[in-house]
């Protein structure tokens, strides 16, 4: 018998999750969301099946409701779901990237029909919106599944991952507060700190008119994340804050450490810290979908005359390697090479590295 699966809230996340749902046969598939022109659009391109008005009139007709909106709206809509009159089981899934608000409210959920499953896809993009959403978002992502204690959490987590199947998706499962520490250290924070980063910058600019051109390098890369969605990372760091607070008291220690270094001239420390940060961060996996998106990037060395780009191009496009992005770096402090090649995944990368070596390019391969 078909499924109605509601999916509210069709932005990146949510218009992505139902383009996936839509892969399977018996689901069909009911969008809610505020703004009618991504319903619509949503619609006329086949994602939904149908527009709900109202997410909480169409409650009892579904088997499933992906929540799929910022946080605050999430917990508001848990919290709301106590009183929806059900008549037969609904499994409840979010999206949110915080787990520990949106677990607490469930947990309060008394309503017998309703069983909770905890979700973060760990995938995204700096762009939000249904026009952002693409079937392939979650393609070797983690996902991470934080189930409620209860006894039909294990049925609960198979449905997701069968309603997901075709997203290619990693499942995982922690507990929420293992979910808020992990992408508090290697997302949030960093967030955080870029988005510093760069208004210490503006700043600077004033002074130092020149500065957004020498910027085009090895800043932007250090800094992309803080070109993503305001309102979503706003919400992500007030509900994360009591992960965040802790982090930027041993942050700013951290820093008046490295400071002392400077003021006493401790070089050997200096080096010492620096060498153990090279060391940690190479090791660390790469070539994954993590919490910040990940790249696969190539950089070239050429020459600075008319069509040496166009000749790069040309033998990638011959040898029908898909592109995604090309940037000409204007610095080369630390890094050989000008032109940055990204690709879909490493398979391209290594492909693209290996033929322009073959052509007597010097190319290396981002670590
Ligand atoms: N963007 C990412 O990188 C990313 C990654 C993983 C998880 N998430 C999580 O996904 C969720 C959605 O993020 P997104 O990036 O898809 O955002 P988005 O802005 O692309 O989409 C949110 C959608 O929700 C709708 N909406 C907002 N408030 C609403 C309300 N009160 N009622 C009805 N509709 C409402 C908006 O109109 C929009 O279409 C968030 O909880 C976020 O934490 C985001």
């Amino acid at each position: 018998m078909e499924k109605t699966v509601i999916v509210a809230g069709l932005g990146l996340i949510g218009g992505s999750i139902a383009m996936n749902i839509k892969k399977n046969d018996g689901f069909k598939v009911i969008g809610y969301d505020e703004d009618r022109q991504s319903l619509e659009l949503a619609y006329r391109q086949g994602v939904i099946d149908e527009i709900a008005s109202d997410l909480f009139d169409m409650l009892p007709r579904a088997d499933v409701l992906f929540l799929a909106l910022p946080i605050a709206p999430t917990i508001k809509v848990i919290e709301e779901l106590q009183n929806v009159a059900l008549h037969k089981n609904l499994l409840v899934t979010d999206v949110s990237s915080v787990k520990n608000g949106v677990m607490a409210e469930a947990a309060e959920l008394s309503n017998e029909y309703i069983t909770f499953v905890g979700g973060h896809p760990m995938s995204g993009s700096h762009k939000n919106g249904f026009t952002a959403a693409k079937p392939h978002l979650f393609e070797n992502a983690i996902y991470v599944l934080t189930p409620a204690s209860d006894n039909n959490e294990g049925e609960g987590v198979a449905c997701i991952k069968q309603l997901l199947s075709e997203s290619k998706a990693r499942f995982i499962t922690l507990s929420p507060k293992e979910h808020d520490e992990m992408t508090a250290v290697i997302s949030h924070f960093p967030h955080l700190i870029a988005t510093s980063l760069v208004h210490q910058a503006r700043k600077w600019e004033d002074t130092h008119p020149e500065l957004r051109n020498l910027a085009a390098g090895g800043f932007r890369d250090i800094t992309r994340i803080a070109s993503s969605n305001p309102p979503l990372w706003q919400d992500i760091f007030f509900q994360n804050k009591h992960q965040l607070l802790p982090m930027l008291e041993d942050w700013i220690e951290e820093m008046s450490q490295l400071k002392r270094y400077l003021e006493m001239g401790s070089k050997e420390e200096t080096l010492k810290y620096v060498t153990e940060a090279k060391v940690y961060r190479d090791g660390l996996p790469v070539k994954e979908k993590g919490a910040i998106p990940a790249f696969y990037d190539i950089f070239v060395d050429i020459y600075d005359q008319p069509g040496a780009i166009h000749k790069v191009i040309e033998i990638l496009a011959t040898a029908d390697i898909n592109i995604k992005n090309i940037e000409i770096l204007e610095i080369r402090e630390g890094i050989t090479g000008v032109l940055r090649i990204s690709f879909p995944s490493g398979r391209e990368q290594e492909e693209s590295a290996n033929l322009l070596r073959s052509k007597n390019y010097e190319v290396v391969i981002e670590q």
